[in-house]
């Protein structure tokens, strides 16, 4: 009895393994060995029938035996419905892929490094500020003192009675000038913030801020330094004018125009019918702003100016609304 019944687990071991896969077959084996007439359960039955003092141990081995094969054959369905799964799953390498989307930078970042690159090819530093900026840094040692009407210039958010959103990236020409003597050439690109929106208005824009500082400074190298960057920024043939105008923190101030880039200087909606376009403010730094940091205002000269980033970016390709810039509709990104 116990040599037949290790033959039969034997057999069915061997079975099991060749169904290995194969659901049908598997449960084709567990009916064979372990169903109602299975070979296992009829041998169990017959087990009653065996003399008294072999018929213990028989019954232990055969339900031993009964207890292994059930094991066995849960477990080679399991591993088959598992290998049914990954075969639906199998991955069809004829299918065409799916394509990635590879982000460039978007333009204000383009055009804003490539401002950057002209004034750091003529040895300017980069700097950067907080955003969130002391009243004092962007107002009061600019030489704008509360109350002051030029701060009607610029809509401002206030965060307490002294900080505020910066207007400007003009701060970072006295936090610079505070930490060192001069000579001084920076550049500081940055988000800046004003109450504002419109078609040519965001409450929030980038600006670029240069400053220069040394010995015998003049106004001749602030127009040649803007005319240079106008010729690199844009091409050799543009033509650009300083006019006139107004800041606190400088004196003589100016603001640049070039030429209109649709009309060529005709006239047209784009530059109101001037021909020109305004790019950016400059000046020479106010001697008043010299004192706040305390740099020799008998010594020392300077030249500063701040343009908008975006601004620059919409003459170079001609956008006529700003807002684009900030829906991401990446048909219009994907253009740069
Ligand atoms: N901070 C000015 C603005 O936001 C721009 C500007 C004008 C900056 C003249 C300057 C400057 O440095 O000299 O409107």
């Amino acid at each position: 009895m116990e040599h037949q019944l290790d033959e039969i687990e034997s057999d069915a071991h061997r079975e099991l393994v060749a169904a290995a896969g194969d659901r049908k077959q598997i449960e084709a084996l567990s009916q064979k060995y372990l169903g109602r007439k299975g070979i296992i359960t009829q041998l169990l039955r017959s087990i009653a029938s065996l003399p008294p003092e072999v018929r213990p141990n028989a019954g232990r081995r055969a339900n031993e035996i009964k207890r292994r094969l059930t094991a066995e054959t849960e477990a080679a369905l399991l591993a088959a419905a598992a290998s049914d799964r990954s075969r639906a799953n199998r991955i069809d390498v004829s299918l065409p892929g799916r394509s990635h989307l590879c982000a460039p930078l978007h333009p204000i970042t383009q055009i804003s490094r490539e401002i950057c690159d002209i004034f750091v090819r003529m040895g300017y530093d980069i700097v950067e500020g907080p955003e969130v900026e002391k009243d004092y840094y962007n107002f009061e040692a600019l030489n704008i003192p509360k109350n002051h009407p030029a701060r009607d210039m610029q809509d401002t958010f206030f965060v307490s009675e002294d900080v505020v959103l910066r207007t400007h990236t003009s701060p970072l020409q006295i936090r610079t000038m505070e930490k060192q003597p001069p000579p001084v050439r920076i550049i500081a690109p940055g988000k800046v913030f004003r109450c504002d929106s419109d078609q040519t208005h965001t409450p929030m824009f980038h600006q670029v801020e240069g400053l220069l500082v040394d010995e015998g400074v003049s106004f001749g190298d602030l127009k040649g330094t803007l005319t240079a960057f106008v010729h690199q920024m844009f091409d050799e043939q543009t033509r650009l004018r300083f006019r006139p105008s107004f800041f606190p923190f400088t004196e003589p101030s100016a603001e640049v125009d070039i030429l209109c880039v649709i009309c060529r200087g005709s006239g047209c909606r784009v530059c109101k019918q001037t021909g020109w376009l305004e790019i950016l403010g400059s000046g020479m730094v106010h001697p008043a702003v010299f004192e706040n940091v305390g740099y020799d205002t008998d010594r020392f000269t300077g030249f500063a100016f701040g343009m908008g980033v975006e601004r620059v970016a919409m003459l170079k390709y001609g956008i006529d609304d700003l807002r684009r810039f900030f829906e991401n509709d990446l048909r219009f990104l994907g253009q740069f």
